[in-house]
């Protein structure tokens, strides 16, 4: 038992305790810490008394100290933003900083913690915030590929292990989880969210909320969930970052907030505003969404943080001066303003000018000294966190092995004809591509505090797995881009692209050689992780041209193609879904990505993932997405009828519809039987299907539940997820799968943006995806009466 267990045990806070076993925990600062801090009379911080903890706090402090609570200045290890705070030491000695971000290490958190709590009057302690996106330093997939598992308690365990790690390493605020709804894969950071759905999303953001904050704020290993963006950044126009977001309120609602709400009411105790403008006000200073919705519709209690510098951002979206925007943010109900630094130079000024009441700068402050009183920060400042503890607790085996699994559940397999997958252990494989060779792909975009020199890349995977019998015969055939200024843009950024500088003839030549002498081909490809995440947009999402080329020219050798896809997005694969004989989508995977990889390759792990974004055909189609409403003049089929609602030259449909995944065996559905033909109410309907494994091996199976509501006084999308379940079938096997539905599941927001249902018929909808679904038809009446 750890310290800090004993004194969760005892329920004593670290200062009540003598300075012996006090000294052993913190090691290096013992010497700096003020004890004295708490001994000069502030009350003891248990549970019951935050309220009284605080306001006395809060009493005791000058209107500068309250304003230094709502500051939070980036330094350290990483850039996210146009550019770092300065002065960050400086300005924590001041009490000019309420958290500080991009930085973590016991050390380096520990020294900038004893700056406040040692400089400052009141020694409180700082936040330290951190993009934790997908893992700490153990790195699991990116959230987009771990969405596909349709697992939430795999993403919750994935979040509790980042949680122990980043804990550990001193971090106790991720910026996670990413809940923004998507619908458009031209935007980058698609890559950071769980796709297009409300109700898996909403799933999702709960499990990452209970995974980071555990069941006690206070636990060492907890840290403070920070949903975001809110709200609807997953929406901006043209899939271009940054761009406003316009949509009606009911679609606000019905789609885009229901994982924001979700995670609140998982107890989410910090949101980040976004840094699109919702209905004409950039959400930073947007009264309607930070206070309205936010804290009177849903009872947030926690503290809202600005993005990186958004409150200034406000003055490019015409909003006025800085000043004028600080005084617009604190009024929406914005607590934290991240690196603008407009509230540490204007609110005294706007106190003084009474502009703004002190008394707002008093519940911002108050919010945020609340979030530090749950996490035990006026107790512990280090909450245990040590170097032992850090070497401890971070990367052990039985994270790394998490993460294999985690990435094995996330790859979804999209095509694979004649059982070209899995190889056998025999004959020689062609690995050819661009990404085969790489491990900085395999971490994606936002990996943070993960090291991709650890990882390992597909190629070693391979061989380590291959055994004796199989050769395997490496090349790149192209490069990942033959467009310079691409290449030059995303090394700006970091890429670290290296070129291999022959033409790209030559490299196509050797790759068509290599693939002569192999039985089939492997071709690593897609995207390099800066094409996705923040600031990533891209007009096509289909491979590369260089990439496309080699592809086509290694089809011509008449060898089947395995295509291995690395990407943050959905693409467009129009030409590969033809003629690759199996495509496998794997995301950035992370850490044991290459391993994962391998397994899938070789059948020691049987693909489960589902799509949770749709694959459009052509860039023209987006916004597509499953969840749409229907029109008034809905193409049937007849390409010769005029008049419908149609594109001319590409069908309506998706490539690859959300829910969509294949396995290496076939499951089959029977017809839905429903327990109910009509229903009252309070009746609980039951839907089942016999799911059957038709294949050869056993394998996992996703059954998706579906709702249609016809008729209702407002138009309603063509179909619904509103359950799933995921079952592991023998050969041969069947089992029946039932969903319970209530009238809850038939709730929407009606035009006075009511949440509730409307009698009638439903259509319960079953099967493998959100294309192939079989049907029954129910009545719901409102009365008691059948
Ligand atoms: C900007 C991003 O939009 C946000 O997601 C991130 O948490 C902050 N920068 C901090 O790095």
């Amino acid at each position: 038992m750890g310290f800090v267990d004993l004194l969760n045990l005892f329920k004593l806070p670290v200062y009540a305790l003598p300075a012996v076993p006090f000294a052993l925990t913190c090691v290096a600062s013992v010497a700096l810490f003020p004890l004295s801090a708490h001994a000069q009379g502030q009350p003891t911080p248990d549970a019951t008394n935050m309220d009284s903890f605080v306001s006395s706090l809060l009493g005791k402090m000058t209107l500068e100290e309250k304003i230094g609570q709502l500051n939070l200045l980036a330094t350290g290890f990483d850039v996210t933003g146009p550019a770092p705070s300065k002065n960050v030491e400086e300005s924590v000695r001041k009490g000019m900083a309420g958290g500080v971000f991009n930085l973590y290490t016991p050390s380096a958190t520990r020294k900038l913690q004893d700056l406040a709590i040692t400089h400052t009057r009141l020694h409180i302690p700082l936040l330290f915030g951190y993009d934790v996106i997908h893992g700490h330093k153990t790195t699991f997939p990116i959230p987009l590929g771990l969405s596909c598992a349709w697992n939430p308690d795999l993403i919750e365990k994935c979040a509790r292990i980042a949680a122990i790690e980043a804990s550990a390493d001193g971090v106790n605020w991720p910026f996670s989880p990413m809940v923004d709804i998507a619908r458009d894969p031209r935007w980058g950071r698609i890559a950071e969210g769980a796709g297009e759905d409300p109700y898996l999303g909403s799933l999702i953001a709960k499990a990452m909320v209970r995974g980071y904050q555990g069941d006690d704020l206070a636990r060492p290993d907890s840290i403070l969930a920070c949903v975001k963006h809110f709200a609807l950044y997953g929406a901006v126009e043209a899939g271009r970052d940054y761009n406003p977001a316009e949509m009606s309120r009911i679609t606000m609602y019905q789609f885009y907030f229901p994982p924001y709400k979700a995670a609140v009411e998982a107890g989410a105790a910090t949101v980040m505003a976004s840094f699109n403008e919702v209905d004409s006000v950039p959400a930073t200073g947007n009264h309607w969404l930070l206070t309205d919705v936010l804290r009177n519709q849903w009872g947030f209690h926690g503290f809202v943080v600005s993005d990186y510098t958004a409150i200034n951002e406000m003055t490019q979206h015409g909003l006025g001066p800085a000043e004028r925007c600080a005084e617009i943010a604190l009024k929406a109900g914005l607590d934290m303003d991240m690196v603008s630094e407009a509230y540490i130079k204007y609110l005294k000024k706007l106190v003084s000018e009474k502009k703004i009441g002190e008394d707002l700068i008093d519940t911002a402050c108050r919010r945020v000294l609340e979030a530090k009183f749950k996490l035990g920060l006026f107790a512990d400042p280090y909450r245990g966190c040590a170097p032992e503890r850090a070497e401890r607790e971070i990367l052990t085996p039985l994270n790394r092995t998490f993460a294999r699994e985690a990435a094995q559940r996330s790859f979804v397999l999209l095509k694979n004809e004649q059982n070209a997958l899995p190889l056998k252990r025999s004959g020689a494989i062609a690995l050819i591509g661009p990404l085969a060779e790489s491990r900085r792909d395999l971490l994606g975009s936002w990996s943070a505090a993960g090291n991709w020199k650890l990882a390992v890349n597909v190629l070693d995977a391979l061989k380590e797995s291959a055994g004796p019998n199989v050769k395997i015969l490496p090349a790149r055939g192209a490069n990942l881009s033959d467009d310079a200024e691409l290449l030059e843009t995303l090394n700006a950024s970091g890429a670290a692209i290296v070129r291999d500088p022959r033409p790209p003839a030559e490299l196509i030549d050797e790759a068509v050689a290599v693939a002569g002498k192999a039985d089939f081909v492997v071709a690593v490809m897609g995207e390099s992780f800066a094409m996705s995440g923040e600031a990533a947009s891209r007009s096509e999402i289909g491979l590369p041209e260089s990439q496309l080329a080699l592809l086509k020219a290694l089809e011509k050798t008449g060898k089947p193609i395995v295509l291995v896809l690395m990407n943050g997005r959905p693409m467009t694969l129009g030409w590969e879904s033809a003629h690759c004989a199996a495509i496998l989508e794997t995301w950035f995977g992370g850490l044991e990505a290459g391993h994962a990889i391998a397994d899938v390759l070789f059948g020691d792990y049987n693909p489960s993932g589902r799509l949770t974004t749709t694959f459009p055909r052509d860039v023209g189609q987006i916004p597509l997405y499953y969840d749409h409403k229907s029109t008034g003049r809905p193409y049937l089929g007849n390409a010769r009828v005029k008049y419908v609602s149609r594109y001319l030259d590409i069908a309506n449909t998706p490539l690859y519809p959300f829910g969509f995944g294949l396995s290496y065996t076939s499951f089959a559905y029977s017809p839905v039987k429903l327990s109910h033909k009509t229903l009252n109410a309070a009746e609980t309907l039951t839907a089942s299907v016999e799911v059957s494994n038709t294949g050869q091996r056993e394998g996992e199976e996703t059954a998706q539940l579906y709702i249609t509501d016809p008729v209702a006084s407002v138009t309603r999308s063509v179909e619904d997820l509103r359950g799933f379940q995921k079952i592991t079938l023998k050969p041969g096997e069947k089992r029946e799968v039932k969903f319970q539905i209530t009238s809850e599941d038939l709730k929407f927001y009606n035009s006075d943006l009511v949440y509730d249902w409307e009698p009638g018929e439903f259509i319960i909808r079953i099967g493998p995806d959100s294309s192939q679904l079989n049907s029954a038809t129910v009545r719901w009446n409102k009365s008691g009466a059948r």
